[in-house]
């Protein structure tokens, strides 16, 4: 055998195939994935050399060229508006970056809704831990001019989700529509993303509980039982706790080894800190199509009718049956 992959799925080629799958689809989905592609590459060329080029600090600093630079996340979100916009298959963007949403010019509006956090884990971005892109698709349902009311939309109309992260590897994991959710690694070499993990599927239970543990003292009685029955179970071992506390490598290492992912409502933040449209509703997407649950406590997150595009959301994700375990503590407070 070569040493060689001459056949490689790359993701572009696996859109594509996926697009081909479906008669009915014009291509706008597939160039639209293309755009965010470059984006992700891009960002993840400036995080590896982020601080040879002197991209951390202040925004609008300057390097030893003399040039201006941008802070990463700024740079990031350039990124992701310019290539989203020239794609012409989008015409509402929501970033966390922005505070209201944006609108493309007429001529280059496509059909497509994209929300999207382009450097999530903005504490970790200068001590050198995982970071990450996070992104999610709807498509625009009235026949109207694009408007406020077209983004919000609950997670249930996602077209597509995913996320990019800028861990020991870049990788993208990508749920789209009706199939499975794969995982796509990225060779640097060649500057294409691999699929190295095909149909991911979450652990019906895990051993890992992942929350901040800081802010105990304020969160509600639900979320202190299920810690506390975790940490001193009446039957087998405690679980394991870890926290990235960016929340792309701490969804990420849930999906793969499997247990679950906290952000709850605290007293000074009562719905969290993490935002629906681009961080809970995404992810959530993601969790579910793998086979895990992803749950306000109370109700599932993609359930919920948004009322404004930065709003927040309590997010409890990962494998079902440790999800249903919290469930099942909020039905009892
Ligand atoms: P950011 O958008 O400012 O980066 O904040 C979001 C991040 C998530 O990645 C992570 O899950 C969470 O904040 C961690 O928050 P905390 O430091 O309160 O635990
Ligand atoms: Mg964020």
């Amino acid at each position: 055998m070569s040493a060689i992959d001459t056949n490689t799925m790359t993701m572009t080629r696996f859109v594509i195939m996926q697009q081909r799958q479906q008669p009915e689809a014009t291509g706008e989905l597939t160039t639209l994935l293309n755009a965010l592609l470059t984006a992700i590459k891009a960002v993840s060329s400036a995080v590896r050399k982020a601080g040879i080029a002197k991209l951390y600090g202040i925004s609008g600093s300057t390097n030893v060229q003399g040039e201006e630079v941008k802070k990463l996340d700024v740079l990031s979100n350039d990124l992701f508006i310019n290539m989203l916009k020239s794609s012409f298959t989008t015409c509402l963007l929501v970033s966390e970056e922005n505070d209201t949403h944006i609108e493309v010019e007429v001529e280059r509006q496509g059909k497509y809704i994209v929300c999207f956090d382009p450097l999530d884990g903005s504490s970790n971005i200068d001590c050198l831990v995982s970071i990450g892109s996070i992104f999610s698709i709807y498509k625009k349902e009235s026949s109207s001019s694009p408007s406020l009311a077209d983004v919000l939309q609950p997670g249930r109309k996602l077209v597509a989700a995913g996320y990019a992260l800028y861990g020991s590897a870049t990788m993208i994991v990508l749920a789209l529509g009706n199939g499975p959710v794969n995982g796509f690694m990225l060779d640097p070499a060649i500057g294409e993303f691999i699929l190295t993990d095909p149909d991911m599927r979450i652990k019906p239970r895990g051993k890992i509980y992942s929350i901040n543990e800081g802010y105990e003292a304020q969160w509600d009685e639900a979320v202190t039982e299920y810690v506390k029955s975790k940490k001193h179970p009446q039957t087998g071992k405690a679980y394991g706790a870890r926290y990235v506390g960016s929340m792309v490598a701490d969804v990420h290492r849930t999906l793969k080894y499997g247990g679950i992912f906290m952000y709850p409502a605290t007293k000074d933040s009562p719905k969290g800190k993490l935002r629906l449209l681009y961080e809970g509703n995404p992810m959530a997407f993601i969790i579910e199509k793998a086979g895990g649950l992803a749950s306000t406590g109370r109700i599932p997150i993609l359930d919920v009718q948004p009322q404004s595009i930065h709003e927040r959301v309590p997010v409890f994700l990962g494998s079902r049956d440790d999800v249903q375990d919290l469930i099942d503590c909020y039905k009892r407070h």
